[in-house]
């Protein structure tokens, strides 16, 4: 493990506007990473902060009528107090309102000067407030910002300004590029930023007129540095840089920056860099531009009037749920980094959150904790049995643990966070899938199955205490509540991570706590269709009225039982107690609908053999047909317990 301390950075954020889910999913990201590092046992810095002292803070400031110093104090909580809400753990908030800062960018303009990087000219072209950037006359059609997603009126600016020399660095920023391969990620974004260079980089304008605000020109104050200029410097300012030399050689160059493709090619992959070399500072190891949420397609933003505010939306979720706040908080970065490849674009849906919520998390991570600390509590009053080490089948789960964490990590390495959540769940299916094949409920019947039941229980428990250590990055607060439930007294955060994938960190004799559903399913269920209502009252009309009624042989006779042979089975969305089944009856296909979804794994079921009434009459259940029923026991708790044939018969064999 490297000594140097882990750091990382988000792009910092504008204040005149409020934080929404795009800009939260950056951070989110950034603190997933830092978090991942912590856990690791490796120093961490992860830095964010608020660009202040840009030209449209001064503009928006005065609309409200305040100075803009008194417009940024305003709201900068309104940032802070979210990313707190959201369980972003950043260890430095800068803003660039701070003297610190304002002594970087000064000695770093300053430098520059004397290095003859930077010298006077006059700057004749566009400038768009909006977007903070400049932009050459034949870049603007219509007095029209280019960026397609702003497309603001921009200004003709013709003033006497300071240059930073960048056309000297094309050349240098491709052979850096060309030599760090894993400098600039993704690829696809990597070969916008080539064409862009090698396109001819001219000189940049870094200052404007004064107008009131900003960082003035040592030795110039009728002109102010530009925004971009004062807010890149940050993440040196952060660093130590020219205040903290120990730290900043422990944590410079930088070892991940995250910010958004919007401002990826231009000002992170070319200003910036050619800026450090300038300086004679190292380059950063990695800068990635990762994708845009959208909402129905379209950039959020406040000016569309569409952005999702994070706390409002975890409010939503919550109250949708009955789950607490901090766990809807967790849902939300869980969809966030599942539901896309970190980079690319994702389109942001309450649907596809709620989808996320009741499959993801209530169904396969809660069941697979609601069904086994439940067990224990009633068979072993809670407390971790011993296993026994050699048994088979816990053996195979065990080896999946180790190979998990191993396959989490290599992704966390790459920052590919969706694929990292995807194999921790598949690793919670085959924990599912164990316990249906084990069915510890049925083990805790018999006496002579108590060592099997100790080490089934033991097994789950362990898998979930690894699972609890590699959701944690992402999930916080429920890997606490895990925890907690598991009853371990060491603290999940701390180097855990190198435990996660050791069997055996959970004790034997551990008192496990009191086990509450984390993920209360959200009730997608519509008003029952019409039909589907006629049908399930004409159901219960139907229903015998007389106590254990008898039937004569030619009634039973009515009644065509046949065993069929289970296809495939899936769960139906907004339907926890239901599973969709093809099956074959010999000379057909059918489909089922039944409420098996509890007892039964729907991958568990493909293959087996069931008995079907064959002639009963077709019913929707939750909009779905369901062309005939199963047989299936009730146990003592009323769970369903299918029933099957013996041995192996043909599909539509009859049962009489
Ligand atoms: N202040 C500059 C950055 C200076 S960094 C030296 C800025 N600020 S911003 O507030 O407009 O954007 C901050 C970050 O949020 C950027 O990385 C931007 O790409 C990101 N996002 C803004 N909207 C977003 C989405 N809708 N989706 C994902 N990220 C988004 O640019």
């Amino acid at each position: 493990m490297s000594d140097k301390t882990f750091y990382i950075t988000t792009a910092i954020y504008y204040v005149n506007d409020v934080p929404h889910i795009g800009s939260a999913s950056e951070a989110i990201a950034a603190d997933v990473m830092a978090r991942y590092e912590r856990s690791r046992g490796r120093k961490v810095i992860f830095g964010t902060g608020t660009d202040e002292n840009a030209m449209k803070v001064a503009e928006v400031a005065a609309s409200s009528g305040m100075s803009p110093q008194q417009y940024v104090d305003k709201l900068v909580p309104v940032w802070t107090d979210t990313w707190r809400a959201m369980h972003i753990q950043y260890d430095n908030w800068i803003r660039t309102t701070e003297p610190g800062h304002r002594h970087v960018v000064e000695t770093a303009f300053s430098k520059m000067i004397e290095n003859g990087d930077i010298y006077k000219d006059t700057y004749k072209g566009w400038y768009c407030v909006s977007d903070e950037t400049f932009f050459r006359e034949s870049e603007v059609v219509d007095g029209l910002c280019p960026n397609a997603e702003c497309k603001k009126p921009v200004r003709w600016v013709e003033e006497e300004n300071y240059f930073f020399r960048l056309s000297a660095y094309g050349d240098r920023l491709l052979e850096h590029i060309e030599a760090n391969p894993d400098f600039l990620a993704p690829e696809f974004r990597k070969n916008e930023v080539v064409s862009f260079i090698k396109s001819g980089l001219r000189d940049a304008c870094v200052t404007r007129k004064a107008y009131g605000w900003g960082i003035p020109v040592p030795g110039d104050p009728d002109q102010v540095i530009y925004v971009w200029f004062d807010a890149l410097l940050n993440y040196l300012t952060v660093a130590g840089y020219l205040s903290d030399e120990k730290k900043f050689a422990e944590t410079w160059p930088a070892d991940v920056q995250l910010v958004g493709k919007d401002i990826f090619v231009r000002f992170h992959c070319t200003l910036w860099p050619a800026m450090l070399m300038s300086l004679g500072v190292e380059i950063p190891r990695l800068i990635l531009g990762h994708g845009f949420w959208t909402v129905e397609g379209q950039k959020m933003g406040k000016s569309l009037g569409n952005a999702i505010a994070p706390v409002k939306v975890s409010e939503d979720l919550a109250a949708m749920s009955g789950a607490s706040f901090d766990v809807a908080v967790d849902a939300i970065r869980y969809f966030l980094l599942r539901e896309v490849s970190f980079g690319l674009d994702g389109d942001f849906s309450i649907g596809g959150l709620i989808g996320r919520f009741n499959s993801d998390l209530a169904n396969d991570l809660g069941n697979l904790l609601n069904r086994t600390l439940p067990l224990l509590h009633r068979n072993r009053s809670g407390v971790v049995p011993q296993p026994d080490a050699g048994d088979a089948d816990s053996l195979v789960m065990r080896g999946l643990v180790t190979a998990t964490v191993d396959e989490v990590a290599g992704y966390l390495d790459k920052l590919q966070f969706s694929d990292a959540l995807a194999s921790i769940w598949t690793l919670i299916g085959r924990g599912n899938k164990y316990m249906e094949d084990q069915a510890p409920w049925k083990l805790a019947r018999n006496e002579a199955d108590a060592a099997k039941l100790d080490t089934v229980l033991y097994t789950v428990l362990e898998m979930v205490r690894s699972i609890a250590i590699m959701v944690q990055p992402v999930m916080p607060h429920v890997a606490e509540v895990i925890w907690g439930q598991l009853g371990i007294s060491e603290a999940l955060t701390g180097r855990q991570w190198q435990s996660a994938g050791v069997w055996g960190g959970l004790k034997p004799g551990t008192q496990t706590g009191t086990p509450t559903p984390i993920f209360p399913r959200i009730d997608t269920r519509q008003k029952p269709a019409v039909e589907e209502k006629k049908v399930e009252e004409k159901q219960a009309e139907e229903k015998p009225v007389v106590e254990n009624p008898t039937i004569t042989f030619d009634e039973f006779k009515k009644t065509q039982l046949k065993v069929a042979k289970i296809l495939s089975a899936e769960r139906i969305e907004g339907a926890d107690k239901l599973l969709k089944l093809q099956v074959d009856l010999g000379t057909e296909q059918r489909q089922l609908v039944a409420g098996i979804a509890k007892q039964y794994e729907p991958e568990s079921l493909i293959g087996k053999l069931i008995i079907v009434v064959a002639n009963l009459a077709p019913a929707k259940l939750r909009g779905v047909e369901s062309q005939g029923m199963l047989l299936a026991a009730n146990d003592p708790d009323g769970a369903a317990v299918l029933l099957m044939p013996d041995k192996d018969v043909p599909p539509g064999s009859r049962v009489s």
